[in-house]
């Protein structure tokens, strides 16, 4: 069923991004996630690319390509280039009270075939100079919910920082308010997503993000869910970046 997606203005919708240019809410129940689109880049990879079905139990549900249809009101209209359109996703901490949700940007190399020399310049220096190069991601943002509800955020400037040796810690701290049971299902997932990758030659993701989401206290959800599809290239044979950034995701998840 397609939702009527409402966002009323006043509320700081915007607080849920972790990264990105800033031009993503949540609807007024933060089940859905509305991603303004600049172009049809990223729509192209939704509606165009076959995606295998065991993929897709990676992304978080796509529902359609959404206009504003009367104020606050979003419709499924299709995308058009004269007005404002957004992806319209699945949160993936739909359904948690204490959000608690790691960005990693993933793979080894984050620039296109086609990027003109200064931004494959910037691209490689952002990836030696951080954990990318080596270890297949770097840490984008982290958002944290208190016992109190309090909110405890993360951005990539904070992660482009952080070194091999800092990331235990890291990840020790974001993940304290996991059960033993939240961390094995999530790693499990990142095991599973590593299988479908080495059995999808054909599609590398650039500058894609993973996240990985569990309801701290007593909840017990835990998801991952891939984001960012904006540049993504054919390729002949399997990901190898990205299957280095899970390989040792799922070694610092303990
Ligand atoms: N399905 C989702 N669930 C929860 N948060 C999301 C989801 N999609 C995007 N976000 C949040 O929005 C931010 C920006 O989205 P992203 O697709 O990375 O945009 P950009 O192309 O601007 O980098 C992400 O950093 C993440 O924090
Ligand atoms: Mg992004």
């Amino acid at each position: 069923m397609t939702p009527v997606i409402r966002c009323r203005s006043s509320i700081d919708h915007s607080s849920i991004a972790l990264a990105g240019h800033g031009d993503v809410c949540s609807d007024d129940t933060k089940n859905y996630i509305l991603k303004r689109l600049p172009d049809r880049s990223e729509l192209n990879f939704y509606t165009d690319l076959i995606i295998p079905s065991k993929l897709s139990r990676y992304i978080p549900k796509f529902y359609g390509c959404y206009q504003e249809t009367s104020p606050d009101v979003f419709t499924e209209e299709g995308y058009s280039s004269n007005a404002a359109s957004y992806l319209v996703l699945d949160n993936v901490a739909r359904g948690m009270r204490r959000v608690n949700i790691l960005e990693v940007k993933m793979g080894t190399v984050q620039h296109c075939a086609d990027a003109v020399p200064s931004k494959v310049a910037s691209s490689l220096s952002k990836c030696r100079s951080t954990t990318s190069a080596a270890l297949g991601f770097r840490v984008n943002g982290t958002y944290r919910t208190g016992p109190g509800g309090e909110v405890i955020k993360t951005d990539k400037h904070h992660g482009r920082g952080l070194t091999a040796e800092d990331l235990p810690g890291v990840f020790a701290t974001f993940f304290s308010d996991a059960s033993p049971a939240q961390l094995d299902d999530i790693r499990a997932r990142l095991k599973g997503l590593q299988d479908v990758t080495r059995d999808r030659p054909g599609i590398r993701l650039i500058s894609s993000s993973l996240l990985i989401s569990y309801d701290g206290g007593e909840g017990d959800l835990a998801r991952v869910g891939m984001i960012d599809f904006a540049h993504v290239e054919q390729v002949s044979g399997v990901d190898e970046g990205y299957l280095t950034g899970l390989t040792s995701l799922v070694a610092l998840i303990k």
